[in-house]
């Protein structure tokens, strides 16, 4: 069986470093997952304003959760936390309440930082708002990358063998996390 992914990237940057890793972990995911990008930088803060009506921009973002089996998070941390318009998307994903997109899906976080702490806190943040959101998150294994331009070149191609085998083997974790959390019970 091939199961969807659909992947946000947390950065809105033209020369994300995450968006790199994005195009890394795509390349080294087991064949039976395929992939597409779900775009967060055309949404407008939201306000439960929009409650009743949902600009097309939001419509198009809970659709696309909706055609996806499973949900990845690739994310840079901003001051020890996730980037605003990452958190405004996962904001207009939740509502209006009762139609939260995330709810029950199979979620896994993973970011890249040229800091020496890879991202940590930010996905320990993202991991809280996840929780309530009630995604099915993969626990283990984390994943804290430390982006060198020498190791992650532009394509996503991945230099250096045991980090590519280390996030190749994160891809198949995530792709049994999520195979375990459909086959108790799929989503509809
Ligand atoms: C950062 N950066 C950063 N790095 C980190 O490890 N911890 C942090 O808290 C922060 N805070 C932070 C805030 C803001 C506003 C910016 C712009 C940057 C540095 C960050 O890791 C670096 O800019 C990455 O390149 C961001 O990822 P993308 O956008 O390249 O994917």
């Amino acid at each position: 069986t091939t199961y969807t992914v659909g992947y946000f990237v947390g950065s809105l940057s033209s020369k994300s470093i995450n968006r790199i890793l994005s195009k890394a972990l795509v390349r080294l995911a087991p064949d039976n997952l395929e992939f597409f990008e779900i775009p967060i930088g055309d949404l407008p803060l939201y306000s439960q304003d929009y409650d009743d009506d949902f600009p097309p921009e939001a419509i198009a973002l809970k659709e696309a959760i909706g055609r996806a089996d499973a949900i990845l998070f690739v994310t840079p941390e901003y001051n020890r936390s996730i980037p605003g318009a990452l958190k405004n998307a996962i904001d207009w994903a939740s509502r209006p309440w009762g139609q939260n997109s995330f709810d029950h899906i199979p979620a896994a976080v993973i970011g890249a930082s040229i800091g020496a702490i890879g991202t940590a806190v930010a996905q320990q943040s993202l991991r809280a708002v996840l929780s309530f959101c009630n995604a099915r998150q993969m626990t283990a294994p984390e994943a804290y990358i430390h982006y060198s331009p020498e190791v992650f070149l532009d394509d996503g191609e991945v230099t250096n063998d045991a980090t590519a085998a280390f996030l190749s083997n994160f891809m198949v974790e995530f792709r049994d996390h999520l195979v375990r959390v459909l086959t108790v019970l799929p989503r509809q």
